[in-house]
């Protein structure tokens, strides 16, 4: 198993550019399972995640190849409508399937995922939005199993707004017969690229972006070329690692408004901020200025930055409360951080970070994705020597992430352990 080495304490100055977002590209390549036929997308980041649903994709019978960002799958031989424990389970982004598979087969027999490393993670709003457009569903042996030959538009209305689930609404609804109006729907931006995709594909979605997505059903939908929006998570932990240890950073062939929220906290902290067409450049603060953050549904700040903004608080010069609404148990980093030298209490979804002004390297360990993220930028902020294993949950969702900050100036790389 790989480790992640770092010698902290380089200043990062220079740009980077920002990869394929991994949230849009996950529901876009399910997608191509609606229609037989040859798609070429674009901007597709080299993940554990994305060559996991490439895995799901052939075992359904796509055949797919992944060269230098493109991706082309060709569903035209699927026959297997069925996601597999073994696979769901190290990526829930596979539930994914449900909505297309059934709207092509009327047929979806879909593993549960199981818990994840910050809590249960549910998919009751998923399950129920297809019974709501018609079709039958049963829980055999741990598979979720969906029948429908003809679906029908409805009213989908979620208890709670949720990104996975309106892209599986969606996706169910684009070839029932009428009307869906998808309620309380994400309005995340993954959510309006899902949307555009399909509707390049000929499909009758409006509303994307608003908490309300209406589908008008579609006889068919054809195969199409498409590009991937900007990775805003990784454009976040990126500036955020220059607002602890930059001089100037600039993340490049982004989309700044998708991630005007986490700029205005950066702002608040103390960092100048120049916001270009497709650009943004911070530079470093004097002091790290305490910014109390809670996450929320966009375009409030992200759950997957809060573990990179516990990081940044840890350095600043007094204290700060970071509350996750979103996710109640998202805090394994806590412990990590803490080994770095952060001094963080939790209580519930509430985090109080007491602010030091410095960390110091050590052994420290992934937990998942995000957690990871903030482990690197905090590591290269300490002082001395950090090693961070179980790396693999880095690789589901940052490509080439030590290159990157390499070429930034930080002394970082893997080693095998
Ligand atoms: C997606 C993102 C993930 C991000 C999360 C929240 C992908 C591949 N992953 O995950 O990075 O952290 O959005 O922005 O896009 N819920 C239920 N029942 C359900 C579904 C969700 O109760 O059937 C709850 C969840 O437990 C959570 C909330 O709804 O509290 C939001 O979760 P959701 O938006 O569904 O997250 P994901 O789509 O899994």
């Amino acid at each position: 198993m790989d480790k992640i080495v770092i010698i902290g304490g380089n200043e990062l100055n220079g740009s980077v550019e920002i990869s394929g977002a991994k949230n849009a590209v996950l529901p876009v390549m399910a997608a191509t399972l609606l229609a037989p036929g040859e798609y070429r997308i674009s901007r597709v980041p080299n993940l554990r995640d994305t060559r996991t649903m490439i895995k799901l994709l052939k075992l359904i019978g796509a055949e797919v190849s992944f060269d230098d960002g493109l991706v082309t799958i060709d569903t035209g031989g699927c026959d297997n409508p069925e996601a597999p424990y073994e696979l769901v389970k190290t990526m829930r982004a596979s539930f994914y399937v449900l909505g297309p598979l059934l709207s092509r087969f009327g047929y979806a027999r879909v593993s549960l995922p199981g818990g994840c490393a910050w809590g249960p993670r549910p998919v009751n709003f998923h399950v129920s939005a297809v019974k709501a457009l018609g079709a039958e569903t049963s829980l055999e042996e741990g598979y979720v199993v969906a029948k429908g030959e003809k679906l029908y538009g409805n009213t989908i209305d979620f208890d709670k707004s949720s990104v996975g689930a309106t892209g599986n609404a969606v996706m169910a609804a684009v070839r029932a017969e009428g009307e869906t109006v998808v309620k309380n729907a994400a309005c995340e931006p993954e959510i309006v690229t899902l949307c555009d995709f399909i509707n390049a594909m000929g499909g009758q979605v409006s509303g994307m972006g608003s908490d309300t997505i209406k589908i008008r059903g579609v006889e068919s939908l054809q195969a199409v070329d498409f590009g991937i929006i900007p990775d805003r998570i990784e454009a976040a932990t990126f500036l955020i690692a220059g607002a602890m240890i930059g001089d100037t950073v600039s993340v490049l062939g982004v989309i700044p408004d998708h991630i005007a929220g986490v700029i205005e906290r950066l702002n608040d902290a103390g960092n100048d901020i120049t916001i270009g067409t497709d650009s943004v450049t911070l530079k470093r603060g004097e002091r790290i200025r305490p910014v109390d953050v809670t996450t929320s549904i966009y375009p409030g700040f992200p759950t997957d930055v809060q573990a990179q903004w516990m990081a940044l608080m840890a350095l600043a010069d007094g204290n700060a409360t970071i509350v996750d609404t979103i996710y109640q148990d998202r805090f394994t980093h806590v412990a990590e951080l803490s080994r770095l030298g952060a001094r963080i209490e939790l209580e519930g979804n509430n985090a109080r970070v007491y602010g030091t002004g410095q960390l110091i390297g050590a052994p420290v360990m992934s937990t998942d994705i995000r957690a990871s993220a903030s482990l690197i930028i905090a590591g290269l902020a300490a002082e001395g020597r950090t090693d961070i294993s179980r790396v693999y949950h880095i690789d589901r969702g940052y490509e080439n992430i030590e290159d990157k900050f390499r070429a930034l100036g930080a002394e970082i790389w893997r080693e095998s352990e």
